[in-house]
C-alpha cells in the first residue's frame, strides 16, 4: 500500500475524512500539524506567534523528508501549506479535498466548535487575506493532485468511500 497524502485548504475537512478512511480500511493515519505540535510541545498558533511562519515551514520540510524516507502504508493528512514541499509527489498518492472558498468558511462556521477552529488557524484570522491565499493555492493544489474529491455538501463518510474507491483504481 502506497501512502496517501491528503492536501487541501484549511478547514476543508482533511482530518474528518482521514478519521473515516481509517475506520473503513487498514490504513493508519497521521497528521503533519499534529506531528509538529507534539515535537514542539506547543500549538501551531503559538509557533506562528513565537517563531514566525518561516520557522513553521522549516519544520514541515523536516517532516516531509522523514515521510519520504521512513513512512509507508499510511494516510497522511497535511496542513494547508504542506503542498509546497518539493518532495510531495515522492511521499505518496496525492489526494486533493476540493471545495469553493465560501463553502469551506460556511462549513467551519456551522461547526459546533467554530470559534476554536478559527482561532487555531492563524492564516484564517483575516478572511480577505485567506481568500487571496485560496485563489493562489487552488491551481497549485489541482496541478499536484493525482485524485480530486469535491467535498462540497458531502459527509466525511461519503468522501472517505469515494477516496478509497478512487485510490484503488489509481494503483
Ligand atoms: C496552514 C494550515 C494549517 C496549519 C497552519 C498553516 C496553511 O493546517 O498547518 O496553520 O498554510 O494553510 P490546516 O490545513 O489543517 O488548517
Amino acid at each position: 500500500m502506497k501512502n496517501i497524502v491528503l492536501i487541501g485548504f484549511m478547514g476543508v475537512g482533511k482530518g474528518s475524512v482521514a478519521r473515516e478512511v481509517i475506520k473503513h480500511s487498514s490504513y493508519i493515519a497521521i497528521d503533519t500539524d499534529d506531528l509538529i505540535e507534539s515535537m514542539e510541545n506547543r500549538k501551531i498558533k503559538t509557533i506562528f506567534e513565537q517563531e514566525g511562519e518561516a520557522y513553521f515551514r522549516k519544520l514541515e520540510k523536516n517532516i516531509a523528508k522523514w515521510l519520504e524516507n521512513s513512512v509507508q502504508n499510511t494516510l497522511i493528512s497535511t496542513g494547508g501549506g504542506f503542498y509546497k514541499q518539493k518532495n510531495l509527489k515522492k511521499i505518496g498518492i496525492i489526494v486533493l479535498l476540493d471545495s469553493p472558498f465560501d463553502a469551506i468558511i460556511k462549513r467551519i462556521k456551522e461547526h459546533p466548535n467554530a470559534a476554536k477552529k478559527l482561532k487555531k488557524r492563524p492564516l484564517l484570522s483575516d478572511l480577505k487575506a485567506a481568500k487571496k491565499l485560496y485563489d493562489e493555492r487552488r491551481p497549485e493544489y489541482l496541478k499536484l493532485a493525482d485524485i480530486v474529491i469535491d467535498v462540497t455538501d458531502k459527509s466525511a463518510l461519503a468522501c472517505s468511500k469515494e477516496l478509497l474507491k478512487k485510490v484503488k483504481k489509481h494503483v
